[in-house]
């Protein structure tokens, strides 16, 4: 009988599952697939996965893809949970030092958030401790980028995003869209990030607590930054009084992105930017990389 090529070989399966590929398939999906089949098979081996392990893991996996709906990526929230999401950031973001840096986007973005004019509030509800944010959009040399989209959303006070408090939160409460000036400043006017919890009622939830990790994130605020001619910089600011800082279960928190917040009590300043004296401010610079 002539030996029948190709069979399962538990001494050589990542190669058999491989070989199996056609010379014809895209090269880069070739590369991938390669590389995930042997990483794959080589971690079953090394922590000598039992039957009922893989049916455990098969069975996350299900329930991974069946919690996910057109609201919610619970995917997404595993890639960023497993440190993913920022690993391939990081791998596909290799910024100057004095750039402004990356981190997660997370689940709650939702595009054409309201265009405001420069000192607009965005809390739309009233509630909570009002910032006072400003900040200019520059390039690596200083210069000024006018006309940069900054585009930022955060949750209340209570820690919810208003597209989780439909009826519960005015719509577009704590989003809003500004463009630099002349000079790249812009401004706006918010109330202080809390902290809160990631969607935690599903698998990814079960796994963080099985791992005995926390799903709390700390307080931060969102912005998305865009200028032609310059990558987009998708990022947060954090507050630096946060008790959870070192537990971001999505691993987001970059010390570059620790903002100092000031008390300022100063009625002129106060009366300028419409806001109640005393109150609490932050600069927020963005120093964008060109993309040509
Ligand atoms: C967020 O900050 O909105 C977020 C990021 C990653 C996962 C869940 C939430
Ligand atoms: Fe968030």
């Amino acid at each position: 009988m002539p030996k029948i090529q190709g069979l399962f070989d538990a001494a050589r399966s990542a190669e058999i599952v491989n070989e199996r590929m056609s010379p014809q398939a895209d090269p880069r999906l070739r590369e991938i697939m390669g590389v995930v089949v042997r990483h794959l098979h080589a971690a079953i081996r090394e922590a000598s996965i039992t039957t009922e392990e893989w049916m455990a893991g098969i069975t996350f996996l299900t329930e991974t893809g069946q919690t996910c709906t057109d609201w919610r990526q619970e995917f997404i929230l595993l890639s960023d949970t497993l440190g993913v999401s920022m690993l391939v950031d990081a791998i596909n973001h290799d910024r100057p030092e004095s750039a402004t840096d990356n981190t997660v986007l997370g689940p709650f973005y939702v595009p054409q958030s309201p265009h405001y004019a420069n000192g607009a509030d965005i809390a739309l509800d009233g509630k909570g401790e009002p910032v006072l944010v400003e900040g200019r959009v520059t390039d690596g040399e200083g210069n000024p980028v006018a006309g940069a989209s900054i585009e930022v959303w955060q949750a209340n006070e209570d820690g919810f995003y208003d597209v989780q408090q439909k009826g519960i939160q005015p719509e577009w409460n704590l989003r809003g869209q500004f463009t630099s000036e002349a000079d790249g400043a812009y401004s706006f006017r918010s109330v202080k990030p809390r902290h809160y919890a990631i969607p935690h009622d599903g698998p990814v939830g079960r796994m963080l607590e099985a791992l005995g990790r926390g799903p709390v994130r700390p307080a931060h605020m969102h912005f998305i930054v865009m200028a032609p001619g310059f990558d987009t910089v998708t990022t947060h600011i954090f507050t630096p009084d946060c008790p959870y800082l070192s537990q971001d279960p999505v691993f987001g928190v970059k010390e570059s992105l620790i903002a100092d917040f000031k008390v300022i009590d100063d009625a002129d300043r106060a009366a300028k930017a419409s806001i109640s004296n005393p109150f609490q401010a932050v600069r927020v610079n963005f120093e964008l990389v060109r993309t040509s």
